[in-house]
């Protein structure tokens, strides 16, 4: 008995996990500092109150929690990415959004929707806490944030076949990875230290103005979802394919050595995929934490 579970156990270590982190830890701290500075006065007060007590206020502190957890909290591994059937460069909810077993909803555009309606439900203020104990809301919106990140990475919306790139090894320069690092990782490291005087503070600050110089044109568009829904996340997935076909899997095909010319023009995707998340996560918040003041007020 103990022998068989203790080789159960080593078997599950040997089997090879799909390694689709979301966007590295600069990604999602990038998105999460841009989120912060759009919140509203009602939202940035409930964020606040939700925050655990470690990330002293900083949405941005707690934006790879639920990259940490995801061993751990097993069943939330599949909500970071919708694959998409090989090749095809469209993302349908009803199709795509299911985890390895099939499990419908269990997804990141279904964990966006499932984390936007929990927090929606959540009454900061406190007075009918009776009715929120099936919900932590401080890991719902520490997992909101993290997956409004991950659903804008094009390759969390790429082919089931290769794991949204995950086994299409390549070079970065002269380093070995694979495709769904290098949008997840390299091409942020390698902007940082090659633009940015390595350092990730003065990237966000770029894009930040370039949200407001360059983008302010786009900004409601972005915010902006169909019969004012709170979150769209169905539109940010078919996004993210659309830009994996068209750039990501676009000359990087297995083998291949990826240079400045991919580099640079990658970039400015990247560059506006986190202004994008950024900008989305804060009108997400938002417009769940002005119906909350009514519940809360009910
Ligand atoms: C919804 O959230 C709960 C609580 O974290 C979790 O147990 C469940 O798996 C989530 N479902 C989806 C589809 O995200
Ligand atoms: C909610 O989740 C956080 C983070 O996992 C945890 O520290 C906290 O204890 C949880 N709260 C409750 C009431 O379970
Ligand atoms: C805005 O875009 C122009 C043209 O693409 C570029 O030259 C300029 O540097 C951008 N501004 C910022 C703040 O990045
Ligand atoms: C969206 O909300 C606005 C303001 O509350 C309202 O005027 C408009 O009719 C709504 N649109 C839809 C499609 O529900
Ligand atoms: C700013 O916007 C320009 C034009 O869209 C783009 O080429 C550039 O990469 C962007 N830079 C940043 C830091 O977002």
């Amino acid at each position: 008995m103990y022998n068989r579970r203790v080789i159960v156990l080593f078997l599950l270590l040997l089997i090879p996990l799909p390694t689709v982190l979301g966007w590295g830890k600069e990604g999602h701290y990038a998105i999460c500092k841009i989120s912060q500075g759009y919140l509203s006065e009602d939202a940035l007060f409930a964020v606040k109150q939700l925050l655990p007590d470690s990330a002293e206020g900083d949405l941005a502190a707690v934006c790879s929690w639920a990259d940490q957890v995801r061993f751990h909290y097993r069943w939330s591994s599949a909500l970071h990415y919708a694959d998409t059937p090989d090749f095809k460069c469209n993302y349908e909810y009803c199709r795509d959004c299911h985890d390895s077993y099939k499990r419908k909803d269990r997804c990141v555009t279904g964990a966006i929707q499932n984390y936007t309606m929990q927090l929606k439900s959540a009454d900061v203020a406190g007075t009918s806490s009776e009715l929120n104990l099936n919900y932590n809301f401080t890991e719902a919106l520490m997992f909101l944030a993290h997956f409004v990140g991950d659903v804008h990475q094009p390759l969390h919306v790429g082919f089931t076949g290769d794991l949204g790139g995950n086994s299409i090894a390549v070079r970065w320069y002269r380093r070995k990875t694979n495709l769904h690092y290098v949008w997840d990782d390299m091409i942020i490291q390698s902007a940082v230290k090659t633009f940015y005087d390595s350092d990730l503070s003065i990237m966000i600050q770029a894009i930040q103005r370039n949200i407001t110089d360059n983008w302010s044109n786009d900004v409601s568009t972005w915010e902006h979802c169909a019969h004012n829904y709170t979150a769209c996340p169905d539109r940010y997935a078919s996004e993210s394919i659309s830009l994996a076909c068209k750039f990501a899997y676009r000359n990087a095909t297995p083998g291949s050595t990826l240079e400045d010319e991919y580099f640079l023009s990658r970039l400015p995707i990247v560059e506006k995929r986190l202004a994008q998340g950024g900008v989305r996560l804060a009108a997400i918040l938002n417009r769940i934490f002005t119906s909350k003041t009514r519940i809360a007020q009910a």
